[in-house]
């Protein structure tokens, strides 16, 4: 009997769909190739949550989440429910906050082609190999108190011990598998939150004597990513700046569409998706990248089925996709794929490997 996997997924808005769809065809093709089967369970979340039943994460797909063995999302959000009153990416924080997934890995290579898609010169970009582990289930995100009224707004950023623990330890355990460097990214000349996250690393950083440590302020370090990314192995920062430091670093890579990500608890199940969000401007054209999904699908792959083969050989077919410039038209401007004629193109790679 093959193996059989359950995926609850969420394709979303805006350019979702469109990404898993493609990227559903990709995993197929590696199952079949394989030997074991994914089982696709789909839900309406977010903006079409809200469409179906007149919430971003309804009880039954908050059901659906936390009893499978891997949760698979495109992105949420977009104009049309942008002064809902609970907006689409509210219910992505519910969802994460109901897998309790607190550590959001985020890998970016630049490799090969493309180098040449960097807006950065070549020698800084060529050769990037990073990963930013963030923070994903406290911070601002989801401090209180909180609230919100004509005349005055409060947002709190909160963070206890044990939630700056766990994914520390997470992040010196990863960086003891790769080049043994760990950047830790905090503002702990200003916020009480940083100084108690500096003190927290600098404590677990002795379990791990074979890591190099070091500390950098958030505002130095969207400095040193573009002038000497390199230079960086493994960087744990805390939720809100590993949000926008992700979206910068992405672009070493040429484009947001590059970028995938899981997310992980103690037990499962681990969520994953592409770090980028559902693109209204370019939603229902057919002309979104869907590589940072797919990425996101060999990860879950990876880490929730062990079907590490599959997962190498979806990796391996994209990065000759890159390497041979067979791009959307975010990454190729004279000569661009449509997300199908991508997808086609990289099946064809798969099924003749
Ligand atoms: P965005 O990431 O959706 O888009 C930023 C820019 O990058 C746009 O120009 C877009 O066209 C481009 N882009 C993004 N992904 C792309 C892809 N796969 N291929 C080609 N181009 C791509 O960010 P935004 O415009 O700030 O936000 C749009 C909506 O998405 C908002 O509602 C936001 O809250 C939501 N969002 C959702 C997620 C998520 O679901 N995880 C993440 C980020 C943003
Ligand atoms: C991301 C997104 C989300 C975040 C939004 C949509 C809530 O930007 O996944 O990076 O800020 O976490
Ligand atoms: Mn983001």
């Amino acid at each position: 009997m093959s193996k059989k996997y359950q995926i609850t997924c969420l394709p979303g808005d805006g350019i979702g769909p469109e990404i898993v769809e493609a990227t559903k065809v990709v995993l197929n093709a590696v199952a079949a190739k394989f030997g074991f089967i994914l089982q696709f369970n789909d839900y309406a979340f977010g903006g079409a949550g809200i469409d179906k039943y007149g919430n971003p994460y309804a009880d039954e797909v908050r059901n659906a989440v936390l009893n499978c063995d891997a949760v698979f999302l495109g992105s949420v959000g977009g104009p049309k429910w942008d002064n809902a009153e609970v907006r689409p990416e509210a219910g992505l924080l519910a969802m994460r906050k109901s897998l309790d997934v607190f550590a959001n890995v985020r890998p970016l290579q630049v490799v090969g082609a493309l180098t040449a898609h960097s807006p950065l010169k070549k020698e800084i970009a060529e050769g990037v190999d990073l990963v930013i582990v963030r923070e994903l289930s406290s911070g601002a995100y989801f401090g209180t108190p909180r609230h919100l009224n004509e005349t005055d707004a409060l947002d709190s950023i909160t963070y206890t011990q044990e939630e700056i623990d766990r994914v520390v330890h997470y992040a010196f355990q990863m960086a003891e598998k790769r080049r043994k460097k760990l950047c830790s990214v905090d503002k702990a000349n200003v916020l009480a939150s940083s100084k108690l996250w500096r003190k927290r690393v600098l404590a677990i950083a002795e379990k791990y004597p074979s890591v190099e440590i070091s500390h950098e302020y958030v505002d130095a370090m969207a400095m040193h990513l573009i002038t000497r990314p390199k230079d960086f192995d493994v960087i744990v920062t805390e939720n809100l700046f590993g949000d926008i430091l992700s979206d910068e670093a992405s672009v070493l890579g040429g484009s947001l569409g590059v970028l995938p990500s899981a997310s992980f608890n103690s037990k499962g199940p681990f969520l994953y998706e592409p770090a980028h969000g559902s693109a209204p401007d370019i939603a229902g054209r057919g002309i979104a990248n869907p590589i940072a999904t797919m990425l996101s699908g060999a990860m879950m792959l990876r880490y929730s089925f062990s079907e590490n083969e599959a997962a190498d050989l979806i990796e391996a077919k994209i990065a000759e996709m890159m390497q041979e410039n067979r791009l959307t038209v975010d990454l190729n401007r004279e000569n661009p794929l449509t997300t199908n004629a991508f997808t086609a193109e990289l099946i064809k790679k798969i099924e003749t490997r």
